[in-house]
């Protein structure tokens, strides 16, 4: 899984990634770039997010996607270092412990949720939207969660509800410009094996066992993985790819039994 991909399909484009600075979207700025995309690394968190920038060659913006002018001004400078903005992969996100179960969340963690999961990606979209449409061509991935398309009884309620509207954000808008030259998917990741999360399931291997044992191929996704399914979804080989719920989970969505 670290070996470099020969693969080179992104010469030449333009990629703003957000939440570069960690995890799904640092394992994607790497991969774009090893394709040969300028990235361009946006994040709340200047030290991540410059580390991130210097690592793959490209720019570092330091932005709060819920913030419409810092936004703006992300893919402004996308275009004007780069003089194009061909891939945008809205991803930054949070799973704050205060949105839990419905019965103990509380409306300021609700909003806070809502803000930076869900009209972070319509920010993101409305703003990146110009630049494709003059060009005719574009690929926006949205990340959302295999949670948009399964429950579950350990519940982050609005976080569930934030990736829900991702997913069907993500698909009217590649019907709606699907005929401009532009695809909007969605990312559907199942969990993946962040920082956190490691030590979230090393303080607690109970916690861990109830969710892996959804999981068929039992092992959580390494960020690589989900990387990967961006680069081909940003890239040609994914040309007739658009609309899509696209889950890469380890078959967890498709899953009744699982083996032992
Ligand atoms: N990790 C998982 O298991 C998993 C599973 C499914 C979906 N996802 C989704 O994938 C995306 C990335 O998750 P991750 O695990 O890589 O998270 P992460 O916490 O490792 O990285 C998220 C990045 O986003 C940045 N960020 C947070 N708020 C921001 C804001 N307001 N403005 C700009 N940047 C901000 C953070 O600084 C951080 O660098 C999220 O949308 C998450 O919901 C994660």
């Amino acid at each position: 899984m670290t070996e470099t991909p020969v693969c080179r399909r992104l010469v030449g484009r333009t990629a703003v990634v957000t939440g570069a600075g960690s995890g799904i979207g640092l394992a994607t700025a790497r991969r774009l770039a090893s394709e040969g995309a300028q990235v361009v690394c946006a994040d709340i968190d200047e030290s991540a997010g410059k580390a991130a920038a210097d690592e793959v060659g490209g720019v570092y913006v330091q932005v709060d996607v819920t913030d419409p002018e810092q936004v703006e001004a992300l893919f402004k400078t996308a275009f004007d270092t780069y003089g194009s903005v061909d891939i945008a992969f809205n991803n930054a996100g949070i799973s704050p412990p205060d949105d839990d179960s419905i019965l103990t969340t509380g409306l300021d963690a609700w909003k806070r949720v809502q803000e930076v999961n869900l009209t972070s990606v319509y920010l993101c979209c409305k703003a990146a939207l110009p630049y494709m449409r003059r060009q005719g061509r574009g690929s926006i991935i949205n990340t959302a969660s295999f949670v948009a398309v399964m429950g579950a009884a350990t519940s982050q309620i609005s976080y569930t509800a934030s990736k829900g509207g991702v997913l069907a954000m993500s698909r009217e808008l590649g019907v709606q410009f699907a005929r401009e030259g532009i695809r909007v998917n969605a990312l559907c990741p199942g969990p993946v094996n962040t920082p956190l999360l490691k030590e979230l399931f090393a303080k607690d291997p109970e916690r861990a066992q109830r969710r892996l044992v959804h999981v068929p191929v039992g092992r959580f996704a390494e960020p690589e993985e989900i990387a990967s399914a961006v680069a081909f979804l940003a890239s040609d080989d994914a040309s007739f790819v658009n609309a899509a719920e696209f889950l890469v989970d380890g078959g967890i969505a498709g899953a009744y039994v699982t083996p032992l």
